[in-house]
């Protein structure tokens, strides 16, 4: 079969589940990953056959397409503030508005003198390493408590050229951090289960339920625990930074300012979702 018959079938078998354009877009992906072509690529060679071994390769990606199973966990590589990470089923995909995250901490951090970084559920270590990575003056530490987040996150940090030093730690029953940073960041679980109705197929069965989900009735759990050891790890101006819940940013500041946090701001995402805070003491 020629290669350009198999994207019409690609797509076409795909239109039950994604719109045109995304279909096209996956098997962009795909040929970049399976025969390391561009889409020009294609039509320069209108007449490229697939071979029996490339028709069952690409043949066993649409199935997994068919199953939802999110692009970035079919070919283990997703991309995060122009970085490439691997991602696996122990590791969340990193998001655009997490991104957004980091652009405002490399906006009021990039100036400073030396600083030292904390990043609390560091996943695939998108935000520590993107921040190592963009802020020459920091010496960055990131936890998480999966072994396999910690793993997939350190060989993220070798491949992007970055020293991050990482740490396996439960932050629950942790009792206090055992250094002073400028700046803590954490983008913690924050999905109640009533809000699960809201989440696509893709997500809920293939991205880490550990690193999504919080109990109903305390949603809050992970921010008020990390705001409370920010309290006393955080040096004199330093700062505090969170991803939140959209439908909880009123809770969230109500949360710091019982901790006597000051100069809290709430600040939207570009789709004008409440989507990030800071704090300082
Ligand atoms: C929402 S994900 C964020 C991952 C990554 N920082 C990002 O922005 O894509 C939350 C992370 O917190 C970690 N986590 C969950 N419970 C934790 C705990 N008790 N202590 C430390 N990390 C935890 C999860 O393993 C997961 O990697």
């Amino acid at each position: 079969m020629k290669l350009k018959a198999y994207r019409d079938f690609f797509t076409d078998k795909l239109a039950p589940l994604y719109d045109r354009e995304e279909a096209n877009q996956f098997f962009v992906i795909a040929l970049q990953h399976l025969k390391g072509w561009s889409r020009t690529d294609i039509a320069l060679n209108p007449d490229a056959e697939l071979t029996k071994n490339e028709f069952e390769q690409w043949n066993a990606v649409l199935a997994d397409l068919e199953q939802q199973k999110p692009i970035q966990y079919i070919f283990g590589k997703a991309y995060f503030y122009g970085l490439e990470f691997t991602v696996t089923e122990n590791t969340l995909i990193p998001r655009p508005e997490t991104e957004e995250l980091v652009e405002w901490i490399i906006e009021e951090n990039a100036d400073k003198g030396k600083i030292k970084l904390l990043d609390i559920g560091t996943g695939s270590g998108c935000i520590a390493i993107a921040l190592a990575h963009n802020l020459k003056n920091a010496e960055v530490h990131a936890i998480d408590v999966s072994a396999g987040a910690i793993k997939v996150a350190k060989q993220n940090a070798i491949d992007n050229g970055v020293n991050v030093t990482f740490i396996e730690m439960d932050i629950l029953p942790t009792p206090s951090l055992s250094e002073e940073y400028d700046v803590i960041v954490s983008n913690p679980p924050y999905v109640r289960n009533l809000e699960k109705q809201e989440i696509k197929k893709n997500v809920l069965d293939y991205e880490p339920h550990t690193a999504l989900f919080v109990d109903d009735n305390n949603p809050l759990l992970f921010y008020d625990k990390i705001a409370a050891l920010a309290k006393e790890s955080l040096k004199p101006d330093g700062k505090l930074y969170f991803e939140i819940n959209q439908y909880l940013g009123s809770e969230t500041v109500t949360m710091l300012e019982e901790q006597d946090y000051k100069n809290i701001i709430l600040k939207k995402d570009l789709s004008g979702n409440d989507r990030m805070i800071k704090a300082e003491l």
